[in-house]
């Protein structure tokens, strides 16, 4: 049984940047449920991937080098770990892990044709399939079998999870791994990112409710390493059950009891993060007023997703942040999706004249920090809203 838990109101889809602003931008209730039975928390209203990945698709994962180094680190891994003959990636994007890779060993899904695009250029062999199985069973026709595949931020987007799991166990060698990385459910409630949430953005996992999707295909998960990316992310490393050659690690038991000692077995946990979701809408709304009125120019720097759940759910528009900017080609002079507030091309002198710059992109506050010392040197300041919005 599921149970409602949030409501995060109408939002557009979150990677739906428009050259022109329209007010009749096409929006989704967004409300979010937790299963009892399984523990997943998912939204309402499941919009169909042909919807959202199109050949027009703005995120690059190569944008950050956080990111880029994120993926080099774990090639490396998979190659010292695993040393696969075949893998796959599900979602590969601009090809920022595939490229770290062996051409000849590395296959990328990725469904958006425009970036598709961009790694088969570079030699690397990418399908512009949505990931299902009539693609399984036409890869495992041509190539046999893949003994690991490994998907970043992907499989929580597709809404049908038995389709994305029963497609991996048919191509998925014997002894083959698979390795999926997701934002961690634990860090966002702890963290009270809400803004995790958006229509793209259909699971939120944990191990607990991973254990309990995979179970059903002979899977389980045997580790799992804690990441700071996306704002704190985990990633599983997944075998069969009938696959002995790897124990399962004491860092999977200790996640689970973190998971349960946070209470994400339990319905009033979910109840508790609505009411601080309510409370930090209502801060954040307060601090910027503030700061309006004293006649401060507030930017938003890094025009992600989860700020478009932010300004949608705030209602947060031009008359508080004058811009957005990003570094992603494909976001410049387009509109913040559900909201009337441009974004402009990054350059080292577009903070010249600002007072504060809201953090879209609160997860990379690190790199950032680091890149605009001029601008924080000079008084400027950051305004970030996790866990709690406050100038920084
Ligand atoms: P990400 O946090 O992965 O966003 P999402 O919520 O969309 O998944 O994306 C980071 C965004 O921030 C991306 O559009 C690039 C942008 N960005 C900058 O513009 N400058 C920067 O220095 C960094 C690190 C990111």
């Amino acid at each position: 049984m599921k149970k409602q838990f949030l409501d995060l109101g109408y939002q557009p889809l979150a990677n739906e940047f428009l050259s022109k602003y329209t007010n009749k931008h096409k929006k989704y209730r967004l409300k979010i449920f937790f299963d009892y039975k399984s523990k997943l928390v998912s939204i309402s209203k499941k919009i169909p991937s042909k919807e959202m990945f199109t050949n027009k698709y703005p995120y690059r994962s190569s944008m950050s080098k956080t990111m880029q180094l994120s993926f080099l680190k774990l090639s490396k891994e998979i190659l010292k770990r695993f040393n696969p003959i075949l893998m796959l990636e599900i979602g590969s994007n601009d090809g920022a892990l595939i490229s770290n890779f062996n051409k000849k060993k590395v296959i990328g899904i990725e469904p958006c044709s425009n970036l598709a695009k961009i790694t088969n250029k570079k030699g690397f062999k990418t399908y512009d399939n949505y990931w299902e199985i009539n693609l399984a069973k036409k890869l495992k026709r041509k190539y046999k079998e893949i003994d690991l595949i490994y998907s970043a931020n992907t499989l929580t987007h597709i809404s049908d999870l038995k389709n994305v799991f029963k497609s991996i166990n048919h191509l998925l060698s014997t002894n083959g791994i698979l390795i999926i990385e997701d934002p961690s459910l634990l860090e966002c409630l702890k963290k009270n990112s809400y803004d995790q949430f958006y229509n793209e953005h259909i699971y939120l996992f944990s191990v607990l409710s991973v254990k309990n999707i995979i179970k059903e295909f002979g899977f389980e998960i045997f580790d799992l390493k804690n990441l700071n990316t996306h704002g704190g992310s985990i990633r599983y490393y997944i075998k069969r059950k009938s696959n002995k050659k790897f124990k399962i690690s004491e860092r999977v038991k200790q996640q689970i009891k973190k998971e349960l000692k946070f209470g994400l077995d339990k319905f009033s946990t979910y109840h508790k993060f609505s009411i601080n979701v309510k409370k930090s809408k209502n801060k954040l709304i307060g601090l910027l007023s503030r700061l309006k009125s004293r006649n401060k120019k507030i930017i938003g720097y890094g025009a992600t997703a989860k700020a478009v759940t932010v300004l949608n759910y705030c209602n947060i528009d031009n008359s508080i942040i004058d811009f957005f900017t990003d570094t992603t080609p494909d976001k410049i002079n387009k509109y913040m999706p559900g909201k009337k507030i441009k974004i402009y091309k990054y350059n080292k002198n577009i903070l010249n004249k600002v007072d504060f710059a809201f953090l879209g992109a609160w997860n990379f506050k690190y790199e950032i920090k680091k890149k605009e010392k001029r601008f924080l040197d000079r008084g400027g300041k950051f305004i970030t809203h996790i866990p709690i919005p406050k100038i920084i």
